[in-house]
């Protein structure tokens, strides 16, 4: 069972490759949260995978809320495979201790380049089309190893891009991320809005309504700029640097090279 989250489709295409792979169903983290699904049972010998986005050198806080929540019969091999678009600190250890506080132990780990998603704060914004293309290219040869470790049940395999300066990222960075930057006060929308309700329709948590044809923001969200992404005006801003910052989505039909 593949328990996974995506904003921009990075982790969505990796989660499914791994379940097509392993022959494994898919869980959808927002969905099992909508439905308020906690309780799961693994098939004799199922694996337990989660798939999901690296955020400010972390793991989603949603995410390791879902975990703490979850209640899984026969757990005997857990992986986890995370998305980034750089570096992702010290996100093994704290994924490790995530689970090891449901009594569970994590076996297998890979951090996974992929195109950057981030583009609020100055200094970043989306990959070039190419360095977007050549890091799907390494991500699909990196996933086959992965996917080659799990079928195997290969134990204490963590393959991370922990890059620099850990603590400062996930502990300082991360902190102030939280506080003040993870937050969907700063969306708005420009002229260019024509109010085609597409930001709506993506948003994972139904956290969008549009109100006179122009969207609003509520308190259920993630900060996966899903929306920023997917509007096909460009008409929505985060604070005041993405206006000229790209988008990216990893097309839904996209299944590598
Ligand atoms: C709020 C936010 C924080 C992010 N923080 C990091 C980070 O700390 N390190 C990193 O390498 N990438 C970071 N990224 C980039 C994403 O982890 C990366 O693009 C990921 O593959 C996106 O996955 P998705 O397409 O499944 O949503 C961040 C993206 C967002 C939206
Ligand atoms: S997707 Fe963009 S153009 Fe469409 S309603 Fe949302 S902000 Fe406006
Ligand atoms: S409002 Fe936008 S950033 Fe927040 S969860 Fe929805 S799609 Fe993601």
């Amino acid at each position: 069972m593949v328990f996974y989250f995506s904003g921009t489709g990075n982790s969505r295409w990796v989660a499914e490759y791994i379940a097509k792979e392993l022959n494994d169903s898919l869980v959808f983290i927002p969905d099992a949260i909508k439905q308020e699904k906690y309780s799961y049972s693994l098939k004799q010998e199922e694996k337990l995978g989660f798939v999901f986005p690296c955020y400010a050198w972390s793991v989603p806080t949603f995410i390791s809320q879902f975990i703490s929540m979850l209640n899984i019969n026969n757990v005997s091999y857990l992986y986890y495979i995370c998305t980034c678009g750089d570096d992702t600190g010290r996100l093994q250890q704290e994924f490790c201790r995530i689970v090891e506080a449901k009594g569970w132990t994590c076996y297998l780990g890979y951090d996974i380049m992929m195109p950057e998603s981030y583009v609020c704060l100055p200094g970043f914004d989306v990959d070039t089309n190419e360095k977007e293309q050549n890091k799907i290219y390494a991500a699909k040869s990196k996933l086959n190893f992965a996917v080659d470790d799990i079928i195997d049940c290969r134990k204490g395999t963590f393959v991370t891009l922990p890059g620099g300066c850990t603590w400062l990222k996930s502990v300082l960075l991360r902190w102030a991320f939280h506080k003040w930057l993870m937050t969907p006060r700063y969306f708005k929308t420009n002229e260019k809005c024509i109010g085609c309700g597409m930001c709506v329709k993506s948003c994972p948590f139904e956290n969008i309504q549009l109100n006179e044809q122009r969207p609003e923001w509520g308190n259920q969200c993630v900060d996966c700029l899903r929306c920023y992404h997917s509007c096909p005006s460009h008409a929505i801003e985060w604070g005041r640097w993405t206006s000229k910052k790209g988008q990216y989505l990893m097309p839904k039909d996209f299944h590598g090279f």
